[in-house]
């Protein structure tokens, strides 16, 4: 039978063809066609169609050598629990090379889980007029006040800070409100039997953090600290998830939501100024999905009208929360549907597929993404169990972002190995890397996901085409303006060749 074989797409038919049909001459397979078939899967994964200049290739040699060493070590990093791996992956020479490379953007972080914790107990905590009281869920509270705050249902009364210090070991006292402010602990898989539990610690760290990041002059420096951190792990822009709370004053009084997301714009423009090279950062306003329909019709309203009077730094609208238990996108349709009614523009990038609970309202939430014309897929983790999902997430050119740390802490995965992410860098399906809340979960700016991803998704195949694809897809599925994109894309390529030219000295 005559088959004919003209275009590239139908190499791989004719292949898989001549694999069955061809008259066998001899009993071994062709070990041409072996290749080719190796070959064909290669370029199929992400980083499959980048070309690397003869300095990246001498690069990637000595990063295959790195990792090599790496992988032949009896404990494998990916595979074990981060809060474990973490000493492991600090000291490993592919992740000092994964800090130094420029990794573009951050697309996937959440506003009061980006600086690292030790700053909110040893500097903001040591503030005046810091108040503490305890609850009965073994969590802390905080708040800034002139006068004696009134008691908060469940918890103790508020005590001065500075006060207690007098009377209780200081060192213990901040270890304890650390431990409050993370995830991190030296036996997560008995501290944390399942997702109920992990998930309501998570809440519980949040709420700590809440008191002392919504006082106003705290809230500033808070965003300007975590831009910082960022930047040390070579990140050149940011898009944070901000709840954009109303933040208080010393006195009691409060700011609105405008006053949140201009002191944002303020600090980010003070930034960059400070920060030659770093390229700025945009905010994708949030709320929790446990809100009602009603409240969300009111809630869009208002995002449309602050994305109108903050164009240049609100990028867009998201919920957030535990997608299980909160409610479906669907159940926001009459909300989310505002916009389109209006002709007014508000882009969506929903957190969804967060789950391993298939056949669920919840699980549906990928498809409601995507009619609902979201910019990205938040997670996507269960996207391997809806291919008509993924066909049309592909179509429309909408990128997943994988946060790979973050599934494994709260616990959809544990082997990161097994991670549905690894499934789809083998067939180039648009992904960015981002970390989520690498504060909670004691991790670097992205530096850490991107070992994970590198190490535990790509395993020998992962290679620097590989890493440079991530790390333009950030660029390229930020929410910049085609223009600014551009020159992002422009300047991260200088950053990139400056690193291969280090890294080969
Ligand atoms: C790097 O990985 C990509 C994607 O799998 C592949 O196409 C390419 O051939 C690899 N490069 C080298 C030098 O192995
Ligand atoms: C607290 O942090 C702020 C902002 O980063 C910094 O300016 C200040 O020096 C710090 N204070 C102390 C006591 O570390
Ligand atoms: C406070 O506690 C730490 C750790 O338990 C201990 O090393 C230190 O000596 C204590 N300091 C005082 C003043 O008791
Ligand atoms: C939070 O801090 C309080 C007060 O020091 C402490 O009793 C409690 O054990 C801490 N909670 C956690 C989860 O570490
Ligand atoms: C939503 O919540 C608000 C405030 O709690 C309440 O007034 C309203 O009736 C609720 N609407 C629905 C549809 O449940
Ligand atoms: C999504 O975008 C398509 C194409 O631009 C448009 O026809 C459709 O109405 C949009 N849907 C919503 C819900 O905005
Ligand atoms: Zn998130």
């Amino acid at each position: 039978m005559h088959v004919p074989c003209r275009t590239t797409l139908l190499v791989l038919t004719c292949l898989l063809w001549s694999l069955s049909f061809t008259p066998r001459c001899s009993s071994k397979p062709d070990p041409h066609q072996r290749q080719a078939l190796i070959e064909m899967e290669a370029r199929r994964a992400t980083g499959g169609g980048v070309v690397l200049n003869e300095k990246e290739k001498l690069v990637d040699k000595k990063l295959q050598q790195m990792k090599l060493q790496e992988m032949e070590a009896p404990d494998f990093p990916p595979a074990m629990h981060f809060f474990k791996a973490k000493p492991l992956i600090d000291a490993s020479p592919v992740f000092s090379f994964l800090r130094k490379m420029p990794k573009g953007a951050a697309l996937h972080v959440h506003d009061f889980a980006m600086v690292g914790v030790e700053w909110l107990v040893k500097n903001v905590t040591y503030r005046e007029n810091c108040y503490v009281c305890f609850n009965d869920e073994n969590s802390v509270r905080f708040v800034f006040s002139s006068v004696q705050p009134k008691a908060l249902p469940h918890c103790s009364t508020w005590t001065l800070l500075k006060t207690l210090r007098e009377k209780l070991n200081s060192t213990e006292l901040d270890n304890s409100f650390i431990r409050n402010l993370t995830l991190v602990t030296e036996d997560p898989d008995s501290e944390y039997p399942n997702q109920d539990v992990v998930w309501k610690r998570f809440e519980q760290a949040f709420l700590v953090a809440y008191g002392l990041v919504t006082y106003a002059p705290v809230f500033k420096e808070y965003l300007y600290k975590g831009l910082a951190q960022f930047y040390e792990d070579n990140i050149m822009y940011v898009e944070i998830r901000a709840l954009l709370p109303p933040t208080y004053e010393l006195d009691g009084r409060t700011n609105t939501r405008e006053w949140s997301l201009n002191a944002c714009s303020e600090v980010i423009k003070c930034f960059k100024a400070h920060h030659p090279g770093f390229f700025g950062a945009r905010i994708i306003f949030t709320v929790h999905r446990g809100l009602n329909s009603t409240q969300a019709v009111q809630i869009i309203d208002e995002a449309m009208r602050l994305h109108k009077k903050f164009p240049e730094v609100m990028a867009g609208f998201d919920f957030v929360g535990r997608e299980d238990k909160g409610n479906p996108l669907w159940y926001f349709r009459e909300a989310l549907g505002l916009p389109e009614k209006r002709s007014v523009d508000l882009p969506y990038f929903f957190h969804a597929g967060e789950t391993n609970f298939l056949g669920t309202a919840v699980d549906q939430n990928m498809m409601d993404a995507l009619l609902f014309n979201s910019s990205r897929i938040g997670h996507g983790y269960a996207l391997a169990h809806h291919p008509v999902v993924k066909e049309l997430a592909r179509k429309m050119d909408v990128a997943v972002e994988v946060c790979p740390i973050s599934n494994q802490v709260l616990k959809l995965v544990s082997d990161l190995r097994n991670h549905p992410a690894a499934g789809l860098m083998a067939e180039g399906f648009p992904i960015v890397i981002s970390s989520d809340d690498p504060a909670l979960f004691g991790a670097s700016g992205l530096s850490h996901d991107f070992y994970q991803a590198f190490m535990g998704f790509g395993g020998m195949k992962s290679n620097l085409s590989t890493l440079k694809e991530l790390v333009f897809n950030s660029l390229k599925f930020s929410s910049l303006s085609p223009t600014e994109k551009k020159n992002g894309i422009a300047n991260l390529l200088v950053d990139w060749d400056k690193f291969i030219s280090e890294t080969l000295l």
